[in-house]
């Protein structure tokens, strides 16, 4: 992917970003209640718990009252479906093909949680017409007025769809583990969409740490290098979800921890994350909702 294909910085601003005059937050407050928030789950390293954390995130969420859909944004396997022991019948595929509408291939997760799978990268959105991306964007549209969130599991590494995600995610929650080559994984992914396509805030979820101490030193040397050598960016930390056995014993039992083991130490952690994510209704966030999301991924 090379600088010409990113959204034009006066393209982002014509939906309100960053940079966006107080006009454009008023018109977007409106829009935040009627459209759900989109968060992006990435890692640049993989196994580091994204899945894990989406789907658990997602239930947490869904107990505090909201109306949650994960897009399964992972293209090279049906990673969430599995995780969760469903399989889906189709994917967004069968919208562009006419076969099926939005609401047919949803599938339906634990406890309310809705599950879409994407199973199509960006340049394959490119190519539809301009009449299907309209019909996909109206579908979609439709869709969002039934969920207060949208959470996104990405694929690892810093893939063309992996960007154009994090690009138009209103929130980008980059994952991280104590593990070396997770944080330099993380911080090459945070340095191409720093540099390359002018991102600017972050936040930042260990996972898999001894404790809320290691946690913080993982942050601290993500951050540290980060504003070392790419300048000015809001890098938020979001807290940590600690090592606990209990995630891989549901993942091999095609459950999440929190419907097995509501009260383990990971299952807290997820609940408080899915909390902090909730309580956290900063300005910026009134900007790429999901009706961004669409609008801009179609327009790519
Ligand atoms: N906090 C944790 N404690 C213990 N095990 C964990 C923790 N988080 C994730 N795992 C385990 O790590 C493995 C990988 O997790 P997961 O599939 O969620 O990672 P991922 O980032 O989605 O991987 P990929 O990049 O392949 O999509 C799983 O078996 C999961 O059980
Ligand atoms: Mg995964």
């Amino acid at each position: 992917m090379n600088q010409a294909e990113a959204p034009k910085e006066s393209e982002i601003n014509s939906y309100g970003t960053r940079n966006t005059l107080t006009g454009f937050l008023v018109q977007m407050k409106e829009r935040t209640s009627k459209y759900p928030r989109v968060l992006s789950f990435s890692s640049g390293k993989g196994g580091v718990g994204k899945t894990s954390i989406v789907t658990n995130t997602a239930l947490a969420m869904s107990r505090l009252g909201q109306r949650v859909m994960i897009l399964d944004a992972d293209l090279g396997l049906a990673n969430i479906d599995i995780m969760l022991g469903l399989a889906p019948k189709h994917t967004i595929k069968h919208v562009f093909s006419g076969e099926k509408s939005v609401s047919e291939v949803l599938i339906e997760g634990p406890e309310g949680v809705v599950i879409l799978p994407a199973a199509v990268g960006v340049p394959e959105l490119a190519k539809l017409t301009n009449s299907e991306k309209l019909f996909l964007l109206n579908e979609m549209e439709e869709l969002s007025a039934s969920f207060d969130v949208m959470l996104i599991d990405t694929s690892a590494g810093i893939s063309d769809n992996v960007i154009y995600f994090n690009i138009v995610a209103q929130q980008r929650v980059i994952i991280v583990t104590p593990e070396p080559a997770s944080i330099t994984d993380a911080y090459a992914l945070i340095k191409v969409l720093a540099n390359r396509h002018l991102v600017r805030n972050f936040s930042i979820l260990v996972n898999w740490t001894k404790d809320g101490q290691e946690a913080q030193n993982v942050y601290r040397r993500l951050s540290t290098i980060a504003s070392r050598f790419l300048g000015l960016l809001s890098m938020d930390y979001l807290g940590f979800i600690p090592k606990d056995d209990a995630i891989p014993m549901a993942v091999s039992n095609q459950k999440t921890v929190l419907e097995i083991f509501p009260e383990c130490e990971a299952s807290n952690g997820f609940m408080d994350l899915a909390q902090c994510i909730l309580d956290d209704r900063r300005e910026n966030h009134a900007v790429g909702n999901v009706k961004y999301f669409w609008e801009h991924l179609l327009r790519m």
